[in-house]
């Protein structure tokens, strides 16, 4: 039997089952879990209606300052939390009560830890969404230096996999990044959920004292308060899953990303080539040298869904109010990030150590892949579109049965030359990649700042 804050005796099996991974998990929660507890002491202190403050202003700065340095000891590594804390917040009250004595008794007046650990959950989401924004950011970057370095260099564009169109490297590597950036929006989207503040919900159902919530939202800088206490309950998991959601689906475009990357590096297409340090050898082929780290991109992906999966799992018919399963969507949404943002800087590292070789990118063009441009051409002389297409059909099952036609000499580097309309090879407008990128990180870069801003008005 084991004594904690909360329980007087509890099997020792049962504590370590419930705990989970807490003790390592909400070691990222530290940070946070201090910002919230500073915010809610300082609102205590202001609160007005009451015989006798709970805690005076001079009280909750003497917490502001304590909590300060658990958050300068967890930056250092020098905070731990144990199996008997069960969690962050009460391994916070304990060092608060050790250093305040009954002060530190006093910080939880009207507050769960089921509010506190959804608003810790929130901070903490709030910086993580940021700053994977910003390696997005970074890696749409590579890719786009990648193509515009690449330029007009010819690339069979393909559909089913097979030859189809003239195409160009920059197309293919803006075109991966245009996708990646369009998921900001994703991102956004938990971000904007993740932005509301459930402190002061305490267990669910709010408490008979006069809480100054619109305070708490406001020091901690969030957009609003979570209003009805009982949805604030029940909001925990939901930012999680949808955080999940954005991540997965990242990760499934960034699993094609690494799909054509394989693809295009073998020696049978050998348009790309790897840099050497990303590949791993094999313990018996001396030739090898694999891209084990894009195969990991598309296994990962699985994991992240799977992720996500249990996340929505976890939520669906689960009764209003809080139950403990919802602790398990921490440890989803925490997993998710760390692969999704590792993902993403291999990624950018990969990119950035790409090489192409033109020669092959024009040895691969085919005829069939000009015969588009063929049809295209009878109809600039005056053929209806699918009279030219029957024709250039006919045509080209000669070429397939190896009777030479004159389509034959069509040039990959004048074809690609003719496709000048909006989004097409020469199309490509290289300001529009670059303004996205850069607006998206300075949005991101603002928010961090005056989350900061936040935290170190509360913790000083
Ligand atoms: N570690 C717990 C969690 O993540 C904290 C909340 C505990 N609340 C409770 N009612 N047992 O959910």
């Amino acid at each position: 039997m084991k004594k904690t804050i909360t329980d007087s005796t509890i099997d020792a099996d049962v504590l370590t089952y419930t705990v989970g991974e807490d003790p390592v998990l909400d070691l990222a929660l530290a940070k946070w879990d201090c910002m919230g507890t500073a915010a809610h002491v300082t609102m205590l202190s202001e609160m007005k209606g009451l015989k006798r403050p709970i805690v005076t202003k001079a009280e909750a700065a003497q917490v502001r300052k304590a909590l300060a340095r658990i958050v300068e000891r967890a930056e250092k590594g020098k905070f731990a939390i144990r199996v008997d804390d069960q969690d962050v917040h009460m391994a916070v009250e304990r060092l608060l009560t050790e250093e305040l004595g009954d002060l530190g008794k006093k910080v939880h007046t009207g507050r769960s830890r089921n509010d506190q650990v959804a608003v810790d959950v929130r901070l903490h989401m709030k910086s993580e969404i940021l700053q994977t924004e910003k390696e997005v950011c970074a890696l749409a970057a590579e890719l786009c230096s990648f193509g515009f370095d690449a330029g007009p260099i010819p690339l069979v564009g393909r559909t089913h996999l097979q030859p189809a169109m003239p195409s160009t490297v920059e197309m293919w590597a803006t075109g991966h990044a245009e996708m990646i950036i369009d998921q900001l929006a994703n991102f956004e989207a938990a971000y904007a959920l993740a932005d509301l503040n459930p402190l002061g919900s305490a267990a669910g159902y709010g408490v008979p004292l006069p809480l100054d919530r619109a305070r708490t939202t406001k020091l901690l800088g969030f957009s609003r308060t979570l209003h009805n206490c009982f949805g604030a309950s029940m909001a925990r998991g939901e930012c999680e899953a949808s955080l999940l959601s954005a991540l997965a689906q990242l990760m499934c475009v960034l699993s094609r990303l690494a799909e054509d990357l394989i693809l295009f590096s073998m020696p049978e297409f050998g348009y790309f080539k790897l840099p050497r340090a990303y590949c791993t050898g094999s313990s018996i082929m001396p030739q090898k040298f694999n891209p084990d780290v894009l195969e990991l991109v598309r296994g990962k992906t699985a994991q992240v869904i799977g992720w996500q999966t249990a996340a929505l799992t976890l939520l669906h018919a689960m009764p209003g109010g809080y139950n403990r399963d919802l602790q398990d969507a921490k440890l989803l949404y925490m997993k998710g990030l760390e692969t999704t943002r590792t993902t993403l800087r291999i990624l950018a590292k990969v990119v950035a150590g790409l090489k192409v070789n033109a020669d092959s990118c024009r040895e691969a063009f085919t005829p069939g892949v000009f015969a588009t441009d063929v049809a295209l051409a009878k109809v600039a002389a005056g053929t209806p579109w699918r009279d030219a297409y029957h024709e250039v059909r006919d045509q080209f099952a000669a070429l397939y049965e190896g009777k030479p036609a004159e389509v034959a000499n069509l040039d990959p580097d004048r074809q690609v030359a003719l496709k000048t309309h909006e989004g097409t090879c020469l199309g490509l407008d290289h300001d529009l990649y670059q303004r996205r990128i850069s607006e998206a990180v300075q949005s991101a870069d603002s928010r961090l700042d005056a989350l900061d801003a936040c935290c170190k008005r509360l913790l000083k």
